[in-house]
């Protein structure tokens, strides 16, 4: 067992460190508060290759491995959280989900441009009544011979209305339950297709969340992922991959709190000496640094099961189940090691507490996660 990370490994956490820094901790607090999506950052992270960090570099990606993908993400999320969940979506969902079960064809169509940042990609499972019962999809596909006929909802879609390819999962064969699923690219912009409201959040308010409808759209038959009726284990597969990316942005959203904490204990005074010097801080401190470094080993852990080709279903269930407890204690924490200054926007960890909730809700809630990991061990 090797703990030791690669050159190559601590290259590409030093980049994402350095720009997060300089690109994204500048603004982020404006972002959060007027809803701003981070465009521009956006397109400077497809620039330095972080946006298809896995994807073959045939198709225009890093051709990096997924626990250069974990650090980066860890990296990015310390700072900006809204940033890091288009990242995450655009890498483990859009284009992982793209280039593991595509055609050629859908490959040289979209990854290109998908990798680079150019454009970026939308995941879109969730329904208004199907979020963690996720097989009972109201949205239907019906066969019309060489397109789909595409109708419904579909709810809380990050990057909903920046996102010019869409991954839509629909049912087509209702009789067949989640075998009769599919999973098909829709393009922004085809006939029907119109973009809803943007939900106004608790936190990822950077972030672009919206619902989706679609009344009569036509999606060509060769849009469609996988055999027939694949779309569930699509959806399922890909997820699998895509909560190894959550967890990391959990263990970065902790990070970034913790690393902030440390910082002010060492600087406030109260009682004539730094608050890091009372042992209730130090305790807290502690807590925290142990509590997201077993966190950072669940997520390289699930990391290395994916890049050594093992089952890491269970492992990314594990990592994100884990680590985003840790980013919701750790955040909390934070605000009390800050005091009355912790509670106000200047100081960040107001923010990364609002930041660490959805962790523990999409790509599948908390529970979800409990479901996934226990069904494995009583396999
Ligand atoms: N890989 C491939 N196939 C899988 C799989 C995996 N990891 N896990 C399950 N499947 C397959 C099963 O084999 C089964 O197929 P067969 O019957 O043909 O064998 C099929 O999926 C259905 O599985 P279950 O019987 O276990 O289905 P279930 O109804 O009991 O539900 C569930 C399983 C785990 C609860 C699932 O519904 C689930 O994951 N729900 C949460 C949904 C979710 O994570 N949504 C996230 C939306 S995207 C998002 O949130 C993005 C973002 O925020 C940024
Ligand atoms: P429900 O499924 O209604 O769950 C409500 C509560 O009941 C939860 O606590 C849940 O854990 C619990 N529960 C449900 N079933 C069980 C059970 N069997 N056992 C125990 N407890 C259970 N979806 C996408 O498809 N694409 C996206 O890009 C996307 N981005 C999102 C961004 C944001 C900001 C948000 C808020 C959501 C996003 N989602 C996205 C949706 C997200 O994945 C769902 O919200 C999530 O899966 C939970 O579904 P739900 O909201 O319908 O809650």
């Amino acid at each position: 067992m090797n703990f030791q990370l690669t050159e190559e490994h601590l290259a590409v956490q030093a980049a994402a460190r350095e720009f997060a820094q300089s690109e994204l901790l500048p603004g982020v607090i404006e972002r959060d508060e007027l809803q701003k999506f981070p465009a521009e950052q956006i397109r400077k992270m497809g620039e330095l290759g972080f946006m298809g960090m896995m994807v073959d570099p045939k198709y225009n990606g890093g051709g990096m491995d997924t626990i250069s993908y974990v650090l980066a993400m860890e990296e990015i999320s310390k700072v900006d959280a809204s940033a890091s969940v288009v990242m995450s979506v655009n890498n483990s969902l859009v284009c992982w989900g793209i280039e593991k079960y595509g055609t050629e064809e859908q490959k040289e169509k979209y990854l290109p441009r998908l990798a680079t940042g150019e454009i970026i990609g939308a995941f879109c499972l969730s329904e208004p009544e199907a979020g963690s019962d996720a097989t009972s999809q109201h949205t239907t596909a019906e066969d019309k011979g060489d397109y789909y006929l595409l109708n419904g909802t579909k709810n809380w879609i990050t990057n909903g209305s920046t996102a010019s390819v869409y991954l839509v999962i629909a049912q087509t064969h209702p009789e067949k339950k989640h075998r009769g699923i599919n999973a098909f690219i829709v393009e922004r912009g085809v006939e029907g297709f119109v973009v809803g409201k943007k939900e106004n959040k608790l936190g990822i308010r950077g972030s672009d969340t919206h619902s989706l409808m679609f009344t009569d759209v036509k999606v060509p038959k060769e849009n469609r992922i996988g055999d027939d009726g694949f779309g569930f284990k699509f959806a399922m597969s890909t997820l699998a991959g895509g909560r190894i990316g959550i967890a990391s942005q959990a263990l970065g959203i902790a990070s970034g709190a913790y690393e902030l904490a440390l910082k002010y204990a060492t600087e406030r005074k109260a009682f004539g000496v730094e608050i890091a010097r009372h042992q209730a801080i130090q305790f807290k401190l502690a807590d925290m640094a142990t509590n997201i470094e077993a966190a950072r080993l669940l997520c390289l852990k699930a990391a290395y099961h994916k890049d050594t080709h093992q089952d890491y279903s269970m492992s990314g269930a594990m990592a994100k189940l884990f680590a985003s407890k840790v980013a919701m204690d750790t955040t909390v924490e934070a605000v009390q090691v800050h005091g009355g200054y912790g509670f106000v926007k200047e100081y960040h960890v107001e923010r990364l507490m609002r930041d660490a909730k959805i962790t523990q809700i999409y790509e599948g809630t908390s529970e979800i996660q409990k479901i996934v990991i226990s069904r494995e061990l009583l396999k």
